[in-house]
């Protein structure tokens, strides 16, 4: 729908992509494992926490599924269509299990969480079934599938953060990483599978942060992104067992400005803010550091009022408007995108087009958009019809796209000529001769290599020359 490479950073699996990862020599190991991961961010970053836990137990990790003797697939049930892509890639395994008796297959993540041992009958393949609250449990669950046991563990967790564990980074760029503040939603929008299969909230240690933050620009990375399903939420209390003088509540605001202060140098970006519970001293905190980037990803949904009352996101269409023009006030020039459901239920044209004037009058840089898919369990499931007819849905979702591909074009029109600030963050993917880096709004941009001498990971002013609607052009300046 968008340009791949705007979505990676924010959030790579809305185009359900997998990955597979590296890591580092994988001869030390006697057992290797192989982990595609699916879904949100946080999803992503679970799998790094996962790797870890592993390579503590003597896994070395292994790119090729082929020559793995634990296959896992970290696994999202955000959309119907993300459990089929699962489903499908599973099939794919099954010849490798006919050729390799001993392999074990493992699910991960929301997927399993939300079939739990049921996947066992479902998917016969499949050895070991484990939720995002129980990774610390999986060494036990391996030697007992090891032993020939079908292992489950999806117990979730009021107090589980992994806040003591290393992630082992995986596929990164070395120059921009992602550290999880906190954990579940409380939220419950009507639509969404996430409080069902993330929990309950829960917020990490913030010392334990701004470690990870630190260690992170101290091994070379230039920005952290802080992820939450609802990071303006994030509330955090020292104990006196904390080794610092500090005993003051951390919100959102006071947690952004401590990662802020690790180093000018250190860009900070942080996902998802829910509209309700972004507050103006968060706002204020971000227009305050220069290294706090201008970009905000405020999902809205629907433009309806009447739509988010059904959708439980507890704010109306004027209370969205009052909250952009907030952003547009204390933070001139910021970056905005969104996530839009098309064809929630009951939708009429109406509240399409109070959709579509919405995105107009916020002006999205871009958004994520799809079509409503509804999920066993949810409220809307259990309360409302899913009874907008798919052909009306993907019409409708149509008409999203081709509005926010204006906008987004209209939007690095507006860039055209100006100067921003750059971190270079590799190759551009076309072409070796020229970078790729981002400005602090989020956006794309793609320069040639000419004539200066930088690096991946550096700051540098490029003057914008030339756009599509999904990617800056421009000179180092
Ligand atoms: N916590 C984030 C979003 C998490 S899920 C937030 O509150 O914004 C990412 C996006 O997937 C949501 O914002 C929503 O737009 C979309 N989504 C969630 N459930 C969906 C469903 N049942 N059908 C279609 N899209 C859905
Ligand atoms: Fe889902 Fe709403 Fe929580 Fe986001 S805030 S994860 S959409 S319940
Ligand atoms: Fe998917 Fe779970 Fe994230 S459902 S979007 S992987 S929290």
């Amino acid at each position: 729908m968008l340009d791949v490479l705007t979505q990676k950073v924010h959030d790579e699996a809305r185009q359900g992509e997998a990955f597979a990862p590296f890591i580092n020599d994988p001869a030390q190991y006697q057992k290797k494992f192989y982990i595609e991961s699916y879904g949100c961010q946080m999803n992503f970053s679970d799998s790094e926490i996962v790797a870890s836990i592993l390579q503590d137990a003597g896994f070395g990790a292994t790119r090729d599924c082929a020559e793995a003797d634990l296959i896992l697939l970290n696994t999202c049930s955000i959309r119907e269509k993300a459990e089929q892509t699962v489903r499908k890639r599973l099939t794919e395994f099954r010849k490798i299990k006919v050729a390799n008796p001993g392999l074990l297959v493992g699910v991960l993540g929301c997927m399993a969480e939300r079939i739990k041992s049921k996947l066992l009958e479902e998917e016969q393949l499949v050895d070991i079934v484990v939720g995002p609250d129980a990774y610390r449990s999986l060494p036990g669950l391996i030697e007992e599938a090891e032993g020939g046991q079908k292992a489950v563990n999806v117990l979730l967790s009021r107090e589980e953060t992994y806040a003591d564990i290393s992630p082992v980074r995986l596929n990164s760029n070395g120059v921009s990483g992602f550290v999880s503040i906190m954990r579940g939603c409380n939220n419950m929008c009507t639509f969404c599978v996430v409080p069902f299969t993330r929990g309950r909230e829960r917020s990490r240690n913030a010392f334990s942060i701004v470690k990870e933050c630190r260690d992170l620009f101290d091994r070379g990375y230039k920005e952290v992104t802080l992820l939450g399903q609802n990071v303006d939420s994030y509330y955090f209390t020292p104990e006196a067992t904390d080794n610092n003088a500090r005993r003051d509540t951390v919100t959102f605001a006071s947690l952004l400005e401590m990662v802020a202060k690790i180093s000018p140098l250190l860009r900070v970006r942080f996902s998802t803010s829910h509209p309700k519970d972004i507050t103006d001293d968060v706002l204020y905190v971000i227009a305050k550091y220069k290294n706090i980037c201008k970009y905000i990803h405020l999902p809205v949904q629907s433009g309806s009022t009447r739509i988010l009352q059904m959708m439980n996101r507890t704010y109306t269409r004027e209370w969205y408007m009052a909250k952009i023009n907030r952003i547009r006030e204390i933070i001139p020039g910021c970056g905005i995108s969104s996530d839009i459901i098309a064809g929630f239920c009951t939708e009429t044209e109406e509240d399409h087009q109070a959709t579509l004037s919405l995105m107009e009058y916020s002006g999205y840089d871009l958004s994520y958009m799809f079509f409503y898919s509804e999920r066993p369990g949810t409220l809307a499931q259990r309360r409302y019809k899913d009874d907008i007819p798919e052909t009306v849905k993907k019409r409708r979702l149509q008409e999203i796209v081709n509005l926010q591909n204006r906008l987004s074009r209209e939007s690095n029109e507006k860039d055209l000529g100006k100067t921003f600030e750059v971190l270079i963050e590799g190759n551009s993917k076309k072409s070796d001769q020229d970078w790729m880096g981002r400005t602090s709004q989020n956006k794309v941009i793609v320069f040639s290599k000419n004539g200066a001498y930088c690096n991946k990971g550096d700051y540098v002013n490029v003057k914008v020359t030339d756009c599509t609607k999904a990617t800056l052009l421009g000179e180092i300046v």
